[in-house]
């Protein structure tokens, strides 16, 4: 089959490999027909994921046609039409019937190599690199997916691909962004990045019942995304000040939550960028946390800081004495997206909303290394890029 292979900083390859089996009971093969570039892979392009060795498959956003189950996957049959969660999760540990499925036990074949670094191990993930497990990703004809008894949802309406396939990540990972925001009737709510995770939080924020969000960016044709298909007041950080802003939108409180949607590759002017892209080129600091400081700094007192973004290791200059002295709540995590598959498919059924807007770019899978290249470099107004194996 074909599939994209990493091999290096921004050299991504499609390449014949060889076609995934049933190698455990519990496992389906999906022959993919949709599959999506997270800003999650743009940080495996521009080199930032420690554990990635040459060839490997990446993808973890993906849905298909059911075309081969293990003997014990019961609930799903072939010809079924199911979108994967991207966290590879066993349903049975102490995390999974928590419904904490990121922190499964069970997937993470290499837990030894993440525990070096978070003393715990996180669960394993499509296609993302070996301390997350080593899987095959799924920008391929077909995937291995284990656990398929529990992760899978399957679509048995008629909506379209475009529709359902970010029930795998990012509509799910807004949504818990917003959840964890614990929203009262009349918050404001600040969302950091309009990428297509800050685009779903701020929908979510207001299906969460939020009067305001604020959303934040420099690219016009996304804050013009987040302002007209997501009815966000906006802020370009390259024309205003975004603590004075917000301060001043907010009758001098702060925002009752901030959601920080940029992660690891926060973009700056000026002498603090700087700093951070040294450090983080010299690796030692794994991060480029400016959304981060600015959320904290910015948030009301006793308020929340939504963390969807995704950091890696170790960062500078965190101000945490603002989280103690302004009583701040801080929540993160890789999304348990099984846990909202089914509410949020839902949703879509009854049409609170409908993901496919953010849709800027299809292509054919053959296209990845360029579509990588588009979403990185923002060129062509490229929000979201949905390859078509
Ligand atoms: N927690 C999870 O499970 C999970 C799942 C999916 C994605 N993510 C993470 O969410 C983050 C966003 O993903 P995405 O797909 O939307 O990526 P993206 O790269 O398309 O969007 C990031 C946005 O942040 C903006 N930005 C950069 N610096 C900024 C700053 N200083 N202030 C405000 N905005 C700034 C960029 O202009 C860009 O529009 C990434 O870190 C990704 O890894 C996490
Ligand atoms: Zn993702
Ligand atoms: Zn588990």
């Amino acid at each position: 089959m074909k599939a994209n292979c990493w091999y290096d900083k921004h050299d991504m390859r499609v390449e014949e490999v060889p076609d995934p089996k049933v190698l455990d009971p519990r496992d389906a093969i999906i022959k993919i027909t949709s599959t999506a570039i997270c800003g999650s892979d743009l940080h495996i392009y521009n080199g930032f994921i420690p554990t990635m060795e040459k060839g490997d498959i990446v993808g973890h956003e993906f849905m298909g046609e059911v075309v081969e189950v293990g003997a014990n996957v019961k609930n799903l049959s072939v010809g079924d039409r199911v979108v994967v969660p991207f966290p590879i999760s066993c349903g049975n540990c102490f995390f999974c019937q928590r419904g904490l499925f990121s922190c499964c036990e069970n997937s993470n074949p290499n837990a030894a190599m993440a525990e070096q670094m978070y003393g715990h191990a996180p669960c394993g993930i499509f296609g993302y690199s070996h301390m997350l497990g080593g899987f095959a990703g799924g920008q391929a004809e077909y995937a291995r997916v284990p656990f398929a008894d529990v992760g899978p949802i399957k679509i048995e309406s008629n909506l379209t691909d475009d529709q359902v396939l970010f029930l795998s990540d990012i509509f799910p990972t807004g949504y818990m962004a917003a959840e964890n925001c614990g929203i009262q009737p009349g918050d404001t709510i600040a969302v950091w990045g309009c990428g297509p995770v800050g685009l779903f939080a701020i929908n979510s924020a207001y299906l969460l019942g939020a009067e305001r969000v604020i959303a934040i960016d420099r690219f016009p044709e996304r804050l013009r995304m987040a302002s007209d298909k997501a009815k966000a007041e906006t802020i370009n950080y390259e024309e205003k000040d975004v603590f004075d802003t917000l301060k001043e939108m907010t009758g001098g409180r702060g925002p009752d939550a901030c959601i920080d949607a940029v992660g690891m590759e926060g973009h700056a002017h000026g002498a603090v960028h700087v700093y951070d892209r040294v450090k983080q080129a010299m690796m030692s600091e794994t991060g480029r946390p400016i959304a981060l400081r600015e959320a904290i700094i910015a948030c009301r007192k006793g308020g929340t800081v939504s963390v969807p973004g995704v950091y890696g290791g170790i960062l500078d200059k965190i101000p945490f004495g603002a989280v103690v002295n302004k009583a701040l709540t801080i929540k993160s995590g890789q999304t348990h997206v099984q846990r909202y598959m089914r509410p949020l498919l839902e949703r879509i059924q009854r049409g609170d909303i409908d993901p496919s807007y953010i849709i800027t770019h299809h292509m054919p899978l053959d296209q990845a290394p360029e579509g990588y290249r588009i979403f990185c470099e923002k060129e062509d107004e490229c929000i979201k890029v949905v390859l078509k194996p």
